[in-house]
């Protein structure tokens, strides 16, 4: 029997953070065995936001070193730039004409961002949502692996798939959100009542960057805000604790429960060591991988080359399939 189908992808718009990291990389390299698995370096949906040329460049083959140095297998599966399959922009067009203005002004993620990017709110940041469905659907995801700050846009994603299948049949295949229990949603460390967010810059001590030295992963962990009780527990009430519980929770494998149980009785100094351990030992193993397969050059523009190939030859046939539909001729 063939394997589901796994997308997912991530912007190369720096180091990732520990949150893009428990809440999607992590996850990404656990359903290797299990699925076909296909992910993309979003560099279409990083230049919603301004970005300086070379340094979008360098975050993407970094991004691309990254995602070997975790684990992703670029032989079984597929590891591509967006920008390199030109399927996207078409199909996002299409798709474009299948979304409702409506639909977009609901995404949290748009007025989020529009209110951070006020003198650029442009029309890409708006439809935004469309170019992402274009790229789960062009490859008929069956599985989309993601944190939850992208449920919404795995809805609407759903949303106009049924519409275009509705009108034309079976065209798209209806994917489905995987969001794991624990991880989905790191908070900041300094602020953790917000996501731990790559591009939050304000305060260097609020986000965890992978390729952060670990000594100062943690410090970071360290001084991470808590609260005047005592007790290390989960609760809304204690959202830095809680916020920490998660991270120890979702690096080690263990529910919330279980991550409450080993550390009852502990303080929260014995609590934070633990938690930063845990974070330094997963990540030492990463980044020296990263070392390595960065430095090589010539492995990354393999890599790359096989993997636009790789990605173009399923999209091309989903794209015909739909530029068909409308009546466009077929190539
Ligand atoms: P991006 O690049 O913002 O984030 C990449 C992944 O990291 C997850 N994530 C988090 N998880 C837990 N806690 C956090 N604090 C946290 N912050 C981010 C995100 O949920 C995501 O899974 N639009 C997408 C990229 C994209 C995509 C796609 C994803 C483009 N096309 C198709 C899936 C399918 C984005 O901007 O993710």
């Amino acid at each position: 029997m063939d394997k589901k189908v796994i997308y997912s992808a991530m912007q190369p718009s720096g180091v990732p953070s520990l949150g893009n990291y428990l809440g999607a990389l992590k996850n990404w390299k656990n359903l290797q065995d299990e699925f076909n698995c296909i992910f993309a370096m979003a560099n279409m949906h990083a230049i919603t936001v301004r970005q300086d040329p070379s340094e979008l460049k360098k975050n993407t083959r970094n991004l691309l070193a990254l995602f070997l140095a975790i684990g992703i297998d670029p032989k079984e599966h597929i590891v591509y730039v967006q920008s390199d399959v030109r399927a996207h922009a078409e199909m996002s067009w299409i798709l474009n004409c299948y979304t409702y203005m409506g639909e977009l002004q609901r995404m949290t993620q748009f007025k989020d961002k529009s209110a951070k990017h006020e003198d650029n709110i442009n029309a890409g940041l708006f439809t935004y949502p469309v170019l992402m469905a274009a790229d789960i659907l062009l490859y008929q995801a069956d599985l989309v692996p993601v944190g939850e700050d992208q449920r919404q846009h795995l809805e609407i994603t759903r949303d106009i798939a049924e519409r275009f299948n509705n009108i034309y049949g079976d065209v798209f295949t209806i994917p489905e959100g995987y969001i794991p229990k624990v991880g989905a949603r790191i908070m900041g460390l300094q602020n953790p009542e917000r996501k731990m967010s790559k591009s939050e810059s304000d305060n260097p001590n609020n986000v965890i960057y992978i390729l952060d030295d670990l000594n100062n992963i943690a410090n970071k962990i360290k001084r991470a805000v808590t609260d005047s009780d005592t007790e290390v527990r989960y609760g809304e009430d204690k959202p830095g604790i809680s916020n920490l519980l998660n991270i120890y929770g979702a690096v080690t494998g263990k529910s919330i429960e279980e991550a409450e149980a080993d550390f009852k009785g502990a303080n929260y100094g014995e609590f934070k060591k633990c938690v930063a351990d845990a974070v330094v030992e997963e990540l030492r193993p990463i980044q020296e991988r990263f070392k390595e397969i960065s430095a090589d050059k010539e492995y990354l523009n393999t890599v790359m080359a096989e993997g636009a190939e790789r990605a173009s030859k399923i999209a091309d046939k989903t794209l015909a399939k739909a530029r068909k539909k409308v009546g466009f001729a077929v190539r």
